[in-house]
């Protein structure tokens, strides 16, 4: 693979030489399928993080990256991992393909290396019945590895297909608020601590 021209951050709020009173949430969209749901779900998560003043934020669609599955370090690689390693936390929203999760996703993560280290993951999932969480499940087993901490709180949508209209809106939206709300509050203080904690003392892997 060749080299590709790095996309666009797209982080709102500070660049690397801005102040870091405000904390970088990247949103990564685990699903790259024809005709999938991922945007509209991870649209509506990036919604409510951007209501909260502590936070810009990075929107990653995998879609839109050139990952080698060989990880030969080509492509969109050097890209994604800045991206990752410019973030204070990290939300996968990820469906469930037969009882886990895509495989772009999982080439994405094992593109990126130390810059997960000390990073709080949290996991917005969706699919049917289970609503995604035999693939939130996996993720936390793959997540420990890269000496992250994953955040217990969730937002899951269940017969996801039914939850969202045609303009990318929830149909019933209370639930999925107060789990929204829970998931960032969580993140906000793990963010904080463990940015503090880096800058004290680098994390070595
Ligand atoms: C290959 C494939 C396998 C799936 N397997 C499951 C499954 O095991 N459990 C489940 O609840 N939903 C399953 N689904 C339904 C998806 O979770 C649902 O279609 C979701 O919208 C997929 O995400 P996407 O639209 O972003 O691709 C599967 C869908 C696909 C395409």
């Amino acid at each position: 693979m060749t080299a590709a021209t790095a996309p666009t951050a797209g982080v709102d709020g500070h660049g690397d030489d801005g102040p870091r009173d405000r904390l970088t949430l990247a949103v990564l969209v685990g699903s790259v399928r024809a005709g999938r749901l991922g945007p509209s779900v991870a649209g509506w998560f990036l919604d409510r993080a951007r209501q909260r003043p502590e936070w810009s934020t990075d929107l990653i669609d995998l879609a839109d990256l050139d990952l080698p599955a060989d990880l030969d370090g080509g492509g969109h690689t050097a890209a994604l991992a800045a991206r990752i390693g410019a973030a204070d936390a990290i939300v996968v929203v990820t469906p469930e393909y037969n009882h886990a999760y895509p495989g772009a996703l999982k080439t994405a993560i094992d593109t990126v290396r130390e810059q997960w280290s000390a990073k709080p993951v949290g996991f917005v999932s969706y699919g049917g019945t289970a609503g995604g969480l035999r693939a939130v499940e996996q993720l936390r087993l793959v997540f420990a590895e890269l000496h992250t901490v994953t955040v217990r709180e969730t937002v899951s949508f269940a017969a996801v297909h039914h939850q969202f209209d045609e303009h990318g809106a929830l149909t019933h939206p209370d639930r999925a608020e107060a789990s929204a709300a829970a998931l960032l509050d969580r993140l906000t203080w793990w963010a904080r601590a463990l940015a503090r904690a880096r800058a004290e003392a680098p994390f070595s892997t």
